[in-house]
């Protein structure tokens, strides 16, 4: 199995299954315009955290990883009204372009950017009591996910869901030698899924995914239920 199939697997997903959307694409060429890197949730990919969300029935949603709002866009689309979402960037340029491509979508009054290191911006959303988010999203630096997955269950509440991309890294997950620091994060976090979290129950599993961003993965997890 190839690359080229699974571009050509994805593309017919699109084709079948996901409405034309003029507003997303606007959203996806800003971003290349303005140099962002290629690396948002693929359409299928970003239609199923959208899912998750509806499924859910979130109304409060915090995502670690602004990008260029690709995947924010999709989030709060799924909010119903009066729901919020607050998305977390290091790169004040690309929380520029997010901000642009979500007041384009139409989505400047559900969706805060907080600009800074995510773990200060966690720490800071802690401080102000805020929470407990119904969904978490957690898809920056890969090294960082364990911390980051730790500061999202304490802005949890039992029932919420936290999903985390970018799990599997080509298979590196499996590999204890592997020289990729994003891969040796995402098996801290699959370790200290496997020991617990002191006060918090989590149930989660890891689900590995090919597509036009190659092979991968994502955990779905539950906490406390
Ligand atoms: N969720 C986006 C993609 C995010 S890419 C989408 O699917 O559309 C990862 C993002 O995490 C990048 O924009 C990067 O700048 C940001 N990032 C990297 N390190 C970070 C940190 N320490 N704090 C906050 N954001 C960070
Ligand atoms: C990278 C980040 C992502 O969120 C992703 O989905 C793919 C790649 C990266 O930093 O390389
Ligand atoms: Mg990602």
């Amino acid at each position: 199995m190839s690359q080229e199939r699974w571009d050509a697997v994805d593309d017919y997903i699109v084709e079948q299954l996901l409405d034309d959307d003029p507003g997303l694409a606007a959203t996806l060429a800003a971003s290349a315009a303005a140099g962002l890197p290629a690396i948002a949730l693929t359409p299928a990919q970003a239609k199923l955290l959208h899912l998750l969300a509806r499924i859910h029935g979130a109304s409060s949603i915090l995502e670690i990883g602004t990008l260029g709002g690709y995947s924010s866009i999709w989030l709060a689309r799924a909010l119903p009204d009066g729901g919020r979402l607050i998305t977390l960037e290091l790169d004040p340029r690309y929380a520029q372009v997010a901000a642009a491509n979500i007041e384009q979508a139409g989505l400047a009054g559900v969706v805060e950017i907080r600009v800074g290191r995510a773990l200060d911006s966690l720490q800071a959303l802690r401080e102000e009591g805020a929470g407990p988010f119904d969904l978490i999203f957690i898809d920056a630096d890969k090294q960082t996910t364990p911390e980051y997955f730790q500061l999202a269950l304490a802005l949890s509440r039992p029932g919420s869901v936290i999903v985390t991309d970018n799990v599997v890294r080509g298979g590196a997950l499996a590999d204890a030698a592997t020289a990729d620091a994003g891969a040796q994060g995402m098996r801290r976090f699959h370790e200290l899924l496997a020991r617990g979290v002191d006060g918090h129950q989590v149930s989660a599993t890891t689900i590995q995914t090919v597509g036009s961003k190659g092979y991968d993965g994502f955990t779905l997890a539950l906490v406390g239920v």
